[in-house]
């Protein structure tokens, strides 16, 4: 019958399609988003995005699952910004055939609590969507009241707030509150740490520099 045809077609292509539509969102997201004004590297990964679709350079890793995934259910696209909503929508879409991972030294450390509601997904960099050993950037899930301890890296780092709300900590600065749009910038190997609000939080981050070397939780002093 030519509807269960048509039916199976689609099936078979849709998978890789909505990697690309992950990957595609992202780009157009950072290529001419406002902040690339002053924060040059999201335009430097929003092309190298575009690059690796137009060269078909997106990859098929196998789906990997973690328990965060479920807290997509609960995320709608509808802030009302285009760009976002589109990011959002393509994510969610994607979310069950996505490689999800964790950092190492987190699944190490930190408690089960915090690993049942938190996990990320590389759409650029090592082991991404698209290889780079010069960007990174993925789309980050965490359970309404969870703590992000303190961290570091050598990457210079943008996250936007896509998805619920969180207040960030730079340093030992002041605590900070976000809302869905906004972005936080962290120099390299600044501390940082964030606190999520009463919904599940979708943060974007994008990455330049040295993007081989996972974040590492900082020592409490005591
Ligand atoms: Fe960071």
């Amino acid at each position: 019958m030519v509807v269960r045809d048509g039916a199976e077609d689609l099936g078979e292509a849709s998978e890789p399609d909505l990697r690309r539509d992950l990957v595609s969102a992202l780009s157009d997201f950072y290529v001419g988003h406002p902040d690339s004004e002053r924060l040059p590297m999201l335009g430097e990964v929003g092309r190298l995005l575009a690059e690796a679709l137009e060269d078909d350079a997106v990859v098929v890793p196998e789906p990997r699952g973690l328990p965060v995934a479920r807290l997509l259910e609960g995320v709608a696209a509808g802030t009302g910004q285009p760009g976002i909503d589109r990011v959002l929508r393509a994510f969610t879409a994607a979310g069950p055939i996505l490689h999800w991972v964790q950092t190492a030294e987190y699944a190490a450390t930190l408690s089960q609590h915090f690993l049942d509601n938190y996990g990320y997904v590389r759409v650029i960099g090592p082991g991404g969507l698209v290889e780079s050993d010069v960007a990174g950037a993925g789309l980050g899930v965490w359970g309404a009241g969870l703590h992000y301890p303190r961290h570091e890296h050598p990457a210079e780092e943008t996250y936007h707030l896509l998805h619920g709300s969180s207040s960030f900590q730079r340093g030992t600065g002041p605590w900070v509150d976000r809302a869905v749009g906004e972005s936080v910038h962290h120099d390299p190997w600044e501390h940082h740490a964030q606190r999520f609000g009463d919904a599940t939080c979708v943060l974007s981050w994008a990455w330049t520099g040295d993007v081989s070397v996972n974040a590492r939780l900082v020592p409490v002093e005591s």
